[in-house]
């Protein structure tokens, strides 16, 4: 059956242009990649739109920094982020910036058709400005004493001691980010659009399916209340688009940066401005914004607001996703995994950490986390264990062994194509509701039954005696990985084309699934896929890493988890105002969220809790150490994770004998420590006060070596 064509528009949030993509911006570009590629195999047709968000006080400032003017500066970065979405597969029709001259003309064409439709208001607002640098100051270019608590040192826009929220004017002692200065207060006229006048539309789409359920409750918080109006000026010095009629004003960045989704399909299409509006508005076409938790304010009041007091429809759907968080803690400078995109893919595979990001989202907005132990378990056994072995196994063989034919599949094997092939349609919903979980989840399962099925087979042993045998049986375990590849291609675009190389395919489209793989003469059989070495991933972290106090680097709860600060500047890396209200002095409505209470000491949360990495170890030997009353040597095995030695202070209660072959647990993210008698990597799990009264935790032997315990 044919599906019915769809026309889809997608976008994904344009990044500032004021510093490099980091591997937490590429959550949600590896999910709207995947998804696009994932409608396309599908037979329909995307639009997939992005480019750099250019404009605002943060960018103009970092060009000064440098000596350059603005336009060299963000040219720079349009570079470098174009490489950098190059480096992970990330395709986009047209990559933008919002400082081009379509944007400007569709700015000036919205803001000329909300004044017409009189949602425009004027009026004075009091904000500070910095007498040295002549510039007004958003609120994080503010700092000063909270007037709240007296908590020294805190931004303009709220207190992260007390998590209180406040204008910057109501600040003690408040001096400029910038300049050093003390800022002034400086009068000046604003324009507002007033919100208010979208109340019912915006209600309505939100409960009408625009998000999903978990972002439409946030949303109905912030709806309790009149919607505020929202201050669209800034004043000059400002790199932006000047507004017209108006003297020394400037759109603000937040105001042209959703438009720039429509200047960029301007660039696609290679037309006026005003085609870019007739095709948004055509009938049936469908449109995606894939945005990040932080920016839903924007997406769902602001750019609908904007949409419809400009006569063109509303977005269609909002696909909102979660930040990432690595090991467990924020992204972070001083413990090296503040990781930038250009970093990790100079030291590891981007195709890993596609495949990675895949087996962690879902549709909700929840945080992902990028646990490096995690990481290389999945993508060592996973990835490479059971996708890329499959067609390698089978591949190699017939190329070495059978003259680099395949044959037809077994017949007896027919149950089992069949099972691959009525897979498809579920994992199509999975996909198409972004549960990428579910994708591979299902991948894998249908990977171990191929598996199974060649190591219960065993062609190797047959190849001498029965060699037709044998070549159905690897032919077999061909065809399934080939069906396995259009399932991950939208995943895995590089690994895919080399499986279409090796079977002389062209490529792959999800309906190829019903085909039959004919006997094939194979190319030469190109490496899938590599095993992720930790070495690695230990050289870039310390790379990365700049210097700080010991203490922050102690421990293992100490050094993967931050405690979550009530209220401000939750974001890695935000070198950007993010007060969706603008320097209006105003409460912004996202502050009147509820805060998050810091936890008791006593307690942890889940964060710290699933940053103690504990694995299922093997014990391969163990020596008690001469010269010690209490400690053991120990060799286990992690099964992926390799192999470890710790010192155990358990000689008193176990021989040699009683540990060898014993499943134990252990922390395998504890800092290596050096005692007396040599380095302990790792440590080993046990009940009791220690001497003889000591029990080891020990897990069942259906458990494997490297398993997370959790
Ligand atoms: N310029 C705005 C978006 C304008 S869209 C009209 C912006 N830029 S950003 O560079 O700060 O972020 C770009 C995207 O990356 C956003 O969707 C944001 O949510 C996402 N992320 C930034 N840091 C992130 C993580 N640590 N984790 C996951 N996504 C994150 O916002
Ligand atoms: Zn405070």
């Amino acid at each position: 059956m044919a599906l019915a064509k769809r026309q889809i528009l997608v976008t994904s949030a344009l990044p500032y242009a004021n510093g490099a993509i980091h591997i937490g911006h590429l959550v949600g570009y590896i999910q709207a990649d995947i998804w696009v590629r994932f409608q396309r195999l599908r037979g329909h047709d995307v639009v997939y739109l992005c480019g750099d968000d250019a404009h605002g006080t943060p960018i103009m400032l970092r060009a000064r920094q440098e000596k350059l003017a603005p336009e060299q500066f963000i040219a720079r970065m349009n570079q470098e982020h174009q490489a950098d979405f190059a480096r992970f597969d990330i395709v986009f029709d047209s990559y933008y910036s919002t400082h081009s001259p379509e944007n400007r003309v569709l700015c000036e064409r919205f803001y000329e058709r909300l004044r017409q439709g009189g949602h425009i208001a004027q009026r004075p607002v009091e904000q500070f400005f910095d007498p040295v640098e002549n510039i007004f100051l958003p609120d994080r270019f503010i700092k000063g004493t909270c007037p709240a608590c007296g908590a020294a040192d805190q931004y303009g826009d709220s207190c992260d001691a007390c998590g209180k929220h406040y204008a910057p004017t109501d600040l003690i002692d408040p001096r400029s980010v910038v300049s050093g200065a003390t800022p002034r207060r400086k009068s000046s006229p604003h324009l507002f659009l007033q919100l208010e006048d979208f109340r019912d539309q915006l209600g309505g789409l939100i409960r009408g399916g625009m998000v999903d359920a978990a972002v439409a409750n946030k949303l109905q918080e912030w709806f309790g209340d009149r919607l505020k109006d929202w201050d669209i000026s800034r004043d000059a010095p400002f790199f932006g688009f000047p507004i017209p009629g108006q003297t020394e004003k400037y759109f603000y960045n937040w105001l042209d940066a959703p438009i720039g989704y429509l200047a960029s399909l301007a660039h696609y299409l290679r037309a006026e401005p005003a085609e870019a509006e007739d095709f948004w508005r055509a009938p049936g076409r469908e449109t995606y914004h894939f945005i990040g938790k932080d920016i839903i304010y924007f997406h769902a009041l602001f750019w609908p607001a904007m949409l419809l007091g400009a006569g063109l429809p509303p977005p269609g759907k909002l696909c909102v996703h979660g930040h990432l968080t690595i090991n467990g803690g924020k992204m972070s400078k001083s413990r090296g995994t503040f990781i930038s995109a250009e970093q990790y893919a100079r030291h590891l595979d981007p195709q890993a950490l596609r495949y990675y990001f895949a087996t962690r989202l879902t549709a909700t907005p929840a945080d992902i986390d990028l646990h490096f132990g995690d990481f290389i378990a999945r993508v060592n056994s996973e990835l490479v264990g059971k996708l890329a072995n499959l067609i390698s196994r089978a591949a190699g063989p017939l190329a070495k062994l059978l003259e680099g034919r395949s044959g037809a599949a077994a017949p007896a094997a027919g149950a089992m194509l069949a099972d691959f092939r009525t897979a498809a349609p579920e994992i199509a919903t999975d996909y198409e509701n972004r549960n990428y979980a579910g994708v591979t989840r299902r991948i894998c399962a249908l990977a171990d039954m191929a598996n199974k099925y060649v190591e219960e087979q065993a062609p190797w042993s047959m190849v001498k005696t029965a060699p037709e045998a044998a070549r159905s049986v690897w032919s077999t375990a061909l065809e399934c990985g080939r069906i396995l590849t259009i399932y991950l291609k939208p995943i895995l675009p590089r690994f895919a084309e080399k499986v279409e190389q090796c079977l002389g395919l062209g490529p792959l489209a999800w309906a190829d699934v019903e085909q039959v793989l004919s006997p094939r003469r194979l190319a030469p059989f190109e490496h899938l896929a590599g095993r992720i070495e930790e070495r690695k991933i230990e050289v870039m972290v310390r790379e990365n890493q700049t210097p700080v106090a010991p203490a922050a680097v102690a421990g293992p709860v100490a050094a993967t988890s931050d405690r979550p600060t009530s209220g401000g500047s939750w974001r890695a890396g935000n070198e950007s105002p993010k007060s969706p209200l603008g320097p209006t002095g105003a409460p912004s409505a996202i502050a009147q969220a509820p805060v998050t209470a810091e936890p008791l000491a006593a307690t942890c949360t889940i964060e710290q809790f699933n940053a103690v990495d504990l694995r299922v170890a093997r014990v391969l030997s163990a020596e008690p150490v001469q010269a010690s009353e209490k400690l053991m040597r120990l060799e286990l095995d992690l099964g992926a994770l390799g192999r470890r030695t710790v010192l155990a202070g358990i000689k008193k209660a176990y021989s040699a004998e009683q540990l060898v072959g014993r499943q134990v647990i252990v922390c395998a993210n504890l800092a290596p420590r050096k005692m007396k008698f040599g380095v302990s990597d790792g440590m080993i799990l046990a009940a009791g006060a220690g001497g003889t009264d000591l029990a080891l935790l020990s897990v069942e032997s259906n458990a494997t070596p490297g398993q997370r315990v959790h």
